[in-house]
């Protein structure tokens, strides 16, 4: 049998970095990248144009079966949901917001695993998101947790934010992201969790040059 093709999982809280440091790291491997989250606004995007209730299971089910994915890797990266560019919406409060709340659903997910682990070709896959190493590729060889404080988290995407001119509130910010964090900690299916085994990098303190080179750390000795 060929030896699985090798899987970096890097889970984590939203706000901590993840996207831009393993989007980067993903690059320096020469590896594939899957942002799983992108994933999941996709969904809450076609979701929010059907006007489908975020909890209605089974119609938001057959969606995800039948939604056709695209992913380039136009910098920054561009998504195609039907065909039609969705870049633009997919950082939006209310994408997040409906992500979130889909995302809690058990058929959803399991709806959603294939299209996530049909990622993994050679020569490497760089996996980000919430149950990478503890659900979708729990065989990873490596698996990273990468943290910061809900404090700095809300400050930085307090200034990603204002620099896109658009008139925000570092309170209401870091609420949002406290009611999304236990959301995504306290769900029955696939709760975000530092799985066994993974290395923790908290990136509160640390420049984005430096967490790229730590995640490189981990996978460096083997890959
Ligand atoms: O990482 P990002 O903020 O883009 O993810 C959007 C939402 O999708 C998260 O708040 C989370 O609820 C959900 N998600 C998830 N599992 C993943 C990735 C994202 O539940 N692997």
């Amino acid at each position: 049998m060929n030896p699985p093709v090798p899987v970096l999982a890097i889970d984590g809280p939203g706000g901590a970095g993840k996207g831009t440091v393993s989007r980067a790291v993903a690059r320096h491997l020469g590896w594939h990248f899957l942002d799983s989250g992108a994933i999941y606004r996709a969904l809450a995007i076609a979701v929010i144009d059907r006007t489908i209730a975020p909890d209605a299971v089974a119609d938001i089910v057959k969606i995800a079966h039948a939604m056709q994915l695209r992913f380039d890797t136009a910098e920054p990266p561009g998504v195609c949901l039907d065909g039609v560019d969705i870049s633009d919406r997919l950082q939006d409060e209310q994408t997040g917001a409906i992500a979130s709340r889909i995302a809690a659903l058990g058929p959803v997910r399991q709806a959603l695993l294939q299209k996530q682990r049909d990622f993994r070709q050679l020569p490497g896959l760089v996996a980000d998101g919430r149950d990478m190493g503890s659900v979708v590729f729990p065989d990873a060889e490596w698996k990273v947790f990468l943290t910061a404080s809900v404090e700095i988290r809300a400050e930085r995407r307090y200034r990603q934010l204002k620099r896109k001119g658009l008139d925000v509130n570092l309170e209401e910010l870091r609420s949002e992201l406290e009611i999304r964090d236990r959301r995504d900690r306290e769900r029955a299916e696939a709760p975000l969790i530092q799985s066994p085994g993974s290395v923790l990098i908290d990136t509160s303190e640390l420049d984005i040059p430096t967490a790229i080179q730590q995640c490189l750390a981990v996978v460096r000795p083997l890959a």
